[in-house]
C-alpha cells in the first residue's frame, strides 16, 4: 500500500471505501472544506471511472489509496497507516438489473468485501468508533402498499406479468392499490434483486459486528441519488444522468413500463448533508433513516421535465421493462429530520438544470 499524506491540518479522521465515486467525491469535498482529513480506498472500477485515473472531482487534499476491499492483506496494511474515527463504507457494485445476471460479483463485493473490512479491524484489534453504511431504498422491494385500508407487501413482480403490461403489484385477490413511502422503523425489507439484497446483508453484517464490538452504527437507506459528478460511462446506474445525456444529446429519452414508475430523486449535495450530519451526531448504538427529497414523482413527469429543460425530443414511453425493477420507491423523511436535522434544499429542476449544463460540459471534452 502506498498512501502520499496531505500537509494539510487535520481534525476528525475519515476513512472512505469506494471514495472516488459518485457520492464519495462529493462528500470528499464536504469533509475536506470541513477540516477533516480523509482517505479514500477504491479500486477505479472500469464500470465507473472510465479513464481509470485519479478523478478530478476528488480533492487535492484527499489521500487515495487504489485497492480492492475484497483484498485481506491490503486492508492489513492499510490499518498500519490509518486509523480512522469514522468509517464511510460506500464501496459497492451498484448495478440494479445487471446484479441478477452478475449476481457473483455483486455479492463479492458488497458481502465479502464488508466482512473483508471487518475482519481487518478485528486482525488489527481496532474499532472504529462510528460507521457509516450507504444503504439503499432498494432493500425494501416494492415495500408496503395499500387497497381499501388494508396493507400488504408484494414480492417481486413476475415477469409474466410485466410482459403482458400488468405493471402495478397486486393483493391477495388481484386488484391493484397505491403504493405507501417506506419507513425505516415500519417497513419491513423485501429485496427483488441480487443488488438490494447484497445491501440488507451489508446491513446486518455490520449491525451484528457494531453491536458486539460495542460501536456506533449509522445507516443510511439513500433514495436515487442524482446530480453533478455521477458517471455518464455507466450504463447500468443513475437512471437522471442516462434521461439527461439522452436529452442534451437530441436524443428522445425512452421511458419504460407505462411511464407511471415512480422514484424519489435526492440531489447528491442533499445527501452529502445527511452523512455529514450523520457523522457530526453518532448515535449511541445503531440508527437505520431514509434519505430522500420526499417528493415522489413518476419517470415519466420527470422526463419531460428534463426534456424540457435540455430543450430535447419529447419522451417516449416504450412498455419496455427490466426484472428486478421495483414499481415504486419513495420514503417518508420525517425520521431523517427529527433524528438528523435534516432538510432537502434542492428541488428538482433546479437539480436538472445543474446536472444538464455539467452533462453538456462533460460531452464536449469526452464526446461518444
Ligand atoms: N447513487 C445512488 O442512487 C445510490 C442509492 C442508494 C445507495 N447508494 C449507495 O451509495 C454508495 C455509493 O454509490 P455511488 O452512487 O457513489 O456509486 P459509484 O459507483 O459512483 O461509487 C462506488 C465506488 O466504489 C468503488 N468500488 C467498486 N467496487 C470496489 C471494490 N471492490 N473495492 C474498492 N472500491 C470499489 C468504485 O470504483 C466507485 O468509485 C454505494 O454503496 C451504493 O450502494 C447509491
Amino acid at each position: 500500500v502506498s498512501l502520499i499524506r496531505s500537509s494539510t491540518p487535520q481534525t476528525t479522521r475519515v476513512l472512505l471505501t469506494g471514495g472516488a465515486g459518485f457520492i464519495g467525491c462529493a462528500l470528499s469535498r464536504r469533509l475536506v472544506a470541513g477540516g477533516a482529513s480523509v482517505t479514500v480506498v477504491d479500486s477505479l472500477h472500469p464500470q465507473v471511472h472510465a479513464g481509470g485515473g485519479r478523478p478530478a472531482a476528488l480533492p487535492a487534499e484527499v489521500d487515495l489509496v487504489p485497492f480492492d476491499v475484497t483484498t485481506a492483506s491490503t486492508w492489513d496494511a492499510l490499518l498500519g497507516l490509518v486509523r480512522p474515527e469514522v468509517v464511510v463504507h460506500l464501496a459497492a457494485e451498484t448495478g440494479t438489473g445487471q446484479s441478477l445476471r452478475e449476481s457473483t460479483r455483486h455479492c463479492h463485493v458488497n458481502v465479502l468485501g464488508t466482512a473483508q473490512m471487518l475482519d481487518a479491524f478485528s486482525r488489527a484489534d481496532f474499532v472504529p468508533p462510528h460507521i457509516v453504511l450507504p444503504s439503499s431504498r432498494a432493500v425494501y422491494g416494492e415495500g408496503e402498499w395499500e387497497l381499501d385500508g388494508t396493507r400488504y407487501l408484494p414480492g417481486a413482480r413476475r415477469h409474466a406479468d410485466l410482459a403482458a403490461g400488468r405493471w402495478d403489484p397486486v393483493c391477495a385477490d388481484q386488484r391493484a392499490g397505491r403504493a405507501l413511502p417506506s419507513r425505516a422503523a415500519h417497513t419491513p425489507p423485501n429485496p427483488t434483486n441480487v443488488y438490494a439484497a447484497t445491501k440488507l446483508a451489508q446491513e446486518h453484517i455490520c449491525a451484528a459486528w457494531a453491536a458486539s464490538m460495542g460501536t456506533a452504527l449509522s445507516i443510511l437507506r439513500f433514495q436515487n441519488v442524482y446530480g453533478v459528478g455521477q458517471s455518464l460511462a455507466n450504463p447500468y446506474t443513475g437512471v437522471l444522468a442516462l434521461f439527461t445525456r439522452l436529452a442534451v444529446t437530441g436524443k428522445p429519452i425512452e421511458v419504460y413500463e407505462d411511464g407511471r414508475i415512480v422514484r424519489d430523486f435526492v440531489y447528491v449535495d442533499d445527501v452529502v448533508d445527511a452523512v455529514m450530519r450523520a457523522i457530526e451526531r453518532p448515535p449511541r448504538e445503531v440508527r437505520c433513516v431514509d434519505i430522500g427529497s420526499g417528493s415522489p414523482r413518476t419517470l415519466l413527469s420527470v422526463a419531460e421535465l428534463i426534456a424540457d429543460i435540455a430543450g430535447g425530443k419529447p419522451p417516449v414511453v416504450t412498455g419496455a421493462f427490466r426484472d428486478g425493477d421495483v414499481r415504486s420507491a419513495s420514503c417518508s423523511i420525517d425520521d431523517a429530520r427529527a433524528e438528523l436535522g435534516y432538510e432537502p434544499a434542492w428541488d428538482l429542476a433546479d437539480g436538472v438544470k445543474a446536472l444538464a449544463r455539467w452533462t453538456l460540459e462533460s460531452l464536449e471534452y469526452a464526446p461518444g
